[in-house]
């Protein structure tokens, strides 16, 4: 009987990619993937360390696993749980002191030793932890992609970060920045495009810092590594995520205008909208900079759709300096966008401050923000009523997005999802699945019917 490995996965796209390089790794060691922890012969609950209650969430989600583990020891069985990501770097031994369910500890960048640690927690009966940083080893080891391959597929090409913002756990959980060559990055996307890949997604904590190696040994920018996959004639689309606005340079905006396949949205968080706050939390850029890449970017590429990550309740942030936030929001026009209430996570500068922001200004204004941010997102999708738009179909749409209320097309047809050149979700339906089969992993033109604040919904165009 093969083993079964369930992972669980929370946070950011980096960690998706990292449970489906752990799952890759541990099915290559004969363990079949599994989709509940009963009966699991591991369980890792991979977890991220960026907000709050992240090792509230973790411990409550060892507290469920208990009885499972205790179920397959009167079995006669083993069942190793192993905490991976953020959390397990940053809490380390400490996850063993408070929950005896762990058998292994391991970080974002020590998880391809999961094997090894698995044959000495079997072998010799111990607890087992590496918390190493040897990103570029991690790598090589690393089987190539399986899991999770549809039309779309993530790669990281860059990890960590230098930039050490003073609220931010990422710099000490995933360690300095590192670029992987381009060679490497080239292998694993012609081995995803022997899997039928369209879209590459490439992932980074600073991916336009990117500054890997071409295979003559001369340094290579983001720009150029996505000029590389644009070669490829299979990939059709390409995007990147998340990126940094002091490293958005000329040559990364003028890809957006030259190079089609480079989707035109970006996720470029700029937290902020007061000076004084961006200084406070270590930006090193100002308002001013932001607006001068938009103008540029639009410039460049008129029809951009933009993204930003924005933290309300900063310690020091008056009402004046949440005001320029909403000013900021106005100005630009966003098409999507995450917001959330500081918190202070322990270890990083501005956790200390005697400034900190009352619960409820913090709920306060978050709630403006959020009320702003959906409007311009549903302005955003409004334009594309009536509109036609490339499509790229990835799979069936979500059962309860099927059933749901909210959704205009509602009949017992195969809905297909995909998504739009600006990160939309788009459903559609066909009269039945031989018809839904001729559309996954290919791009097909949809006339939007009907804007929701998070989806379109529409009709196949060259169906009617
Ligand atoms: N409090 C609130 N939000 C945070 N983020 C990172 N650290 C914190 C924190 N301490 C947000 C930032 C970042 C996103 C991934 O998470 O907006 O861009
Ligand atoms: Fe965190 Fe700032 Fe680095 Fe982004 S740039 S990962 S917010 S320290």
């Amino acid at each position: 009987m093969p083993k079964k490995i369930y992972i669980k996965t929370y946070g950011c796209q980096m960690n998706v990619y990292d449970s489906d390089r752990m799952q890759d790794l541990m099915n290559s060691v004969g363990y079949e993937t599994s989709e509940e922890v009963e009966g699991s012969d591991m369980v890792i609950i991979n977890t991220c360390h960026i907000r709050e209650k992240a090792s509230e969430k973790l411990f409550s989600d060892l507290g469920r696993i208990r009885p499972f583990k205790e179920k397959m020891k009167e079995a006669g069985k083993q069942m190793i749980v192993a905490v991976a990501g953020c959390v397990a770097q940053a809490e380390g031994q400490e996850i063993f002191r408070r929950s005896n369910v762990v058998d292994i500890i391991v970080g974002p960048e020590s998880y391809q030793t999961l094997p090894d640690l698995v044959g000495k927690v079997l072998r010799e009966k111990t607890k087992q932890i590496n918390l190493d940083f040897v990103p570029d080893n991690k790598f090589d080891i690393l089987p190539s992609s399986n899991a999770g391959v549809g039309a779309s597929a993530f790669i990281t090409v860059q990890e960590g970060c230098d930039k050490f913002c003073t609220f931010c756990v990422v710099p000490y959980t995933r360690g300095a920045e590192y670029s992987r060559d381009i060679n490497k990055i080239l292998d694993e996307v012609k081995a995803l495009i022997d899997k039928d890949v369209k879209e590459i997604y490439l992932l980074g904590q600073n991916v336009n810092a990117y500054h890997g190696f071409d295979e003559n040994k001369n340094p290579a920018n983001l720009a150029k590594l996505i000029e590389k996959i644009a070669e490829f004639p299979q990939i059709q689309r390409i995007r990147y995520t998340t990126s940094h606005p002091r490293d958005m340079d000329d040559s990364l905006i003028e890809a957006h205008r030259d190079i089609e396949k480079l989707m035109p949205f970006l996720h470029l968080p700029v937290q902020a909208g007061s000076n004084s706050v961006l200084k406070a939390m270590n930006r090193k850029h100002t308002r001013q900079d932001y607006f001068k890449i938009i103008e540029k970017l639009r410039k460049a590429k008129p029809d951009m759709g933009l993204s930003s990550d924005f933290i309300v309740g900063f310690p020091g942030e008056s009402d004046a300096d949440f005001e320029d936030t909403l000013d900021l929001v106005k100005q630009i026009g966003f098409a999507q966008c995450y917001s959330f209430k500081y918190s202070p996570r322990q270890g990083t500068p501005s956790a200390d401050s005697i400034h900190q922001v009352a619960e409820e200004v913090k709920e306060r204004r978050l709630a403006v923000l959020q009320k702003l941010l959906t409007e311009q997102q549903i302005d955003f999708n409004k334009k594309f009523e009536n509109q036609i738009m490339p499509v790229l179909f990835e799979k069936e749409a979500p059962k309860s997005r099927k059933n749901s209320s909210k959704n205009p097309i509602d009949s017992d047809k195969i809905q297909l999802w995909g998504k739009s050149p600006w990160l939309q979700s788009v459903v559609v339906e066909v009269d039945n699945q031989e018809i839904a089969n001729n559309f996954f992993n290919k791009i097909s033109n949809v006339e939007v019917v009907k804007a929701r604040p998070s989806s379109l919904f529409g009709t196949i165009s060259n169906l009617k």
